[in-house]
């Protein structure tokens, strides 16, 4: 039944598909930034990223030789830091080691860092025109509902019978369409949480869930560990126009990236006070305060932020203008949702 998967949906791709940057051309550069970008964040959030990035690196060796700091800057609010490392270190590894070409063989391209088989199923359908589909979470949901498939898309076993099902009716010529037309269906079409539009899909005539709603029930995945929730108190110091920031450690969450003053728990307002004091800034005036959250893949976080204006700016923190915050500052969403207008 999978079989007829191309003849229906290539056209309904070549009609319907949406106009996006990285679809300009097949530049294995280009789709690779685009598809890690993609992971994990909506088409819509990327695209100006997407842009600006390939503006400020537009190639492979401009990417290898960019600062740290600079590259998170390009990646600021996008999340999930470690894919704009692990482009950095694979820019190196494919400038040293392979000349500065992209290996067009699947399992080499999964030796590279950040690459996985989405990426190298992408890559290698998308600019290499081989058999090779990018199964991400919309290309699993299309696959158990086409095929009414009830494993527990969430095991690695499933992916790889996804992978082999889909890669036996590639169209040979037309590879990176169809892995392309597989992820439109999955992101305008078959849609998730129970609102699939199977009035309009192209393939509806061979779903298995379109009989009996049974999209209702697929795909099946197993229930995710609930989050352990972490409170932190936020401390928002500012010394004339400038605020308070630190450097994060190197290692674990955001990495080397940069954060407002924050301390575990929950601390009272006296509290922040006090910890403000011990840091050398002289509050002033506790002007506010205001609770946010901030969501990682395992752990939220439940953050209290108060608002100290202080009298000195204490040497062991960086205070930043609104100029500098802006130009080299990389400080991720979970902090900046406090420097927000209306936080
Ligand atoms: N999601 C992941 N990869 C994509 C692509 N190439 N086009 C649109 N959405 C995507």
């Amino acid at each position: 039944m999978l079989e007829q998967l191309p003849a229906l949906l290539l056209p309904w791709y070549d009609r319907e598909k949406r106009i996006l940057p990285w679809r300009a051309d097949r530049e294995p550069y280009h789709v690779w930034v685009s598809e890690i970008m993609l992971q994990q964040t909506r088409v819509e959030a990327v695209r100006g990223y997407y842009r600006r990035f390939l503006e400020a690196l537009p190639t492979l060796e401009a990417l290898a030789a960019c600062e740290d700091d600079r590259l998170n800057k390009l990646w600021e609010g996008l999340g999930y830091y470690s894919r704009a490392r692990n482009l950095k270190r694979a820019a190196n590894v494919l400038l040293q080691e392979h000349g500065g070409q992209f290996p067009t063989d699947f399992a080499a391209l999964q030796t590279l860092p950040g690459i996985g088989a989405y990426t190298a199923g992408a890559i290698c359908s998308i600019c290499f025109e081989q058999p090779t589909p990018a199964v991400d979470g919309n290309v699993l949901r299309v696959w158990a509902r086409l095929t009414g498939s009830e494993q527990d898309v969430t095991q690695a076993r499933t992916k790889r019978a996804a992978f082999e099902a889909l890669a036996a009716v590639y169209p040979p010529g037309r590879c990176g369409d169809f892995t392309q037309a597989l992820m439109e269906l999955g992101a305008t079409v078959c849609l998730p949480n129970g609102a699939p539009q199977c009035a309009r899909c192209p393939v509806r005539a061979v779903c298995r869930a379109c009989e009996g709603e049974r999209w209702r029930t697929l795909p099946v995945r197993a229930e995710k560990k609930p989050r352990r929730h972490e409170q932190r108190t936020v401390l928002i110091l500012t010394f004339e126009d400038a605020c308070a920031v630190r450097r994060r450690p190197d290692e674990g969450l955001l990495a080397g990236l940069w954060e407002l003053p924050n301390v575990p728990g929950a601390l009272t307002a006296q509290q922040a006070l006090a910890l403000a004091e011990q840091w050398n800034c002289r509050p002033m005036e506790l002007t506010r305060s205001s609770r946010k959250q901030h969501i990682f893949t395992h752990i939220q976080w439940d953050m209290t932020g108060y608002y100290i204006r202080c009298a000195a700016a204490a040497p062991q923190l960086e205070w930043a203008d609104a100029a500098r915050m802006a130009r080299e500052i990389s400080l991720p969403t979970a902090f900046r949702q406090f420097l927000m207008d209306g936080a």
